[in-house]
């Protein structure tokens, strides 16, 4: 008997991660490079915040989307400690799996976890100018954000309109949202360098270690189905974010992975 193939549109994708976290870490570990990328990424998000709390200001308050097994909550951990602002992060995530993995790390007070689909997050509406500090310290469930973080997540999201829509509205006014993730379409040369890598890399190395290798021909499909970057720069825009800017991650994998951000006005 065959199993349907997971698909993003058709029901959350997180179950299908539940079945791989233990192995999650191994998989990206032989990625060179993935943190470097992540970190790159987080890096771009703390530089363009424009609230710099002092020691007595409320905290920065940072939602990492999709956070998985913690990778890029680490890499929005380092970026966070340069800035020198005080801050907290919330690492969200759909997976119980993936979220153990995160949470049998070592982490400051400052990092904490919680078990969400992020298109379900509730969140506290701030009108426009309302740059309160009041806003980020008493956020409550889902509201009030000074930014979000999405590694690999808004090709998952079952509806990716929507989805940025419900982070604008995570966001404080001025906050700032980064989507990092895979985008070859529209560059025939990159969806081939993809596919190879894929076929030749992802999908048997995935066979090997966790004997799951449904989720990472998912992966594949995905990333060929996921926005050009053009299409992606219009989805935040049409989502009401202001400042959108895109730039291709360095690393071997350049051309296949890129930072794309905006900014709540
Ligand atoms: C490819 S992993 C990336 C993990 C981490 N951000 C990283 O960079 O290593 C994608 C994560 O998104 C989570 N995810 C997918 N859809 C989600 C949703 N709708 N809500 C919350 N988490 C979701 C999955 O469970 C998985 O842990």
């Amino acid at each position: 008997m065959t199993s349907r193939p997971i698909s993003a549109r058709e029901a959350t994708v997180t179950s299908a991660f539940d079945e791989v976290g233990a192995h999650y870490d191994r998989l990206t570990g032989m990625s060179p490079g993935y943190a470097d990328q992540l970190l790159f990424s987080a890096r771009l998000l703390v530089d363009r915040l424009r609230r710099r709390p002092g020691p007595e200001d409320a905290p920065l308050r940072i939602a990492d989307l999709g956070c998985g097994s913690g990778a890029s909550t680490q890499a929005l951990l380092i970026a966070l400690v340069e800035s020198g602002c005080p801050f907290r992060i919330e690492g969200i995530d759909g997976s119980a799996g993936m979220l153990a993995q995160a949470r049998a790390k070592r982490w400051p007070e400052s990092v904490t976890f919680r078990h969400a689909q992020a298109e379900e997050l509730g969140v506290e509406e701030h009108p426009p100018g309302d740059t309160s500090d009041l806003a980020a310290g008493a956020a409550g469930d889902g509201g009030g954000y000074d930014g979000v973080f999405a590694a690999y997540l808004v090709r998952n999201v079952p509806d990716a309109d929507a989805f940025c829509g419900h982070v604008h509205r995570m966001l404080r006014p001025g906050g700032v949202f980064v989507v990092h993730d895979y985008g070859v379409a529209g560059r025939p040369l990159d969806v081939a360098a993809w596919t190879a890598l894929c076929w030749g890399v992802i999908i048997p190395s995935s066979l090997v270690v966790a004997r799951k290798p449904g989720l990472f021909r998912y992966l594949w499909r995905s990333v060929l189905d996921f926005d050009s970057d053009e299409r992606l720069r219009r989805r935040l825009l049409d989502a009401g974010f202001t400042d959108v800017g895109q730039r291709p991650v360095p690393g071997w994998q350049r051309g296949m992975v890129r930072a794309t951000w905006g900014r709540r006005p």
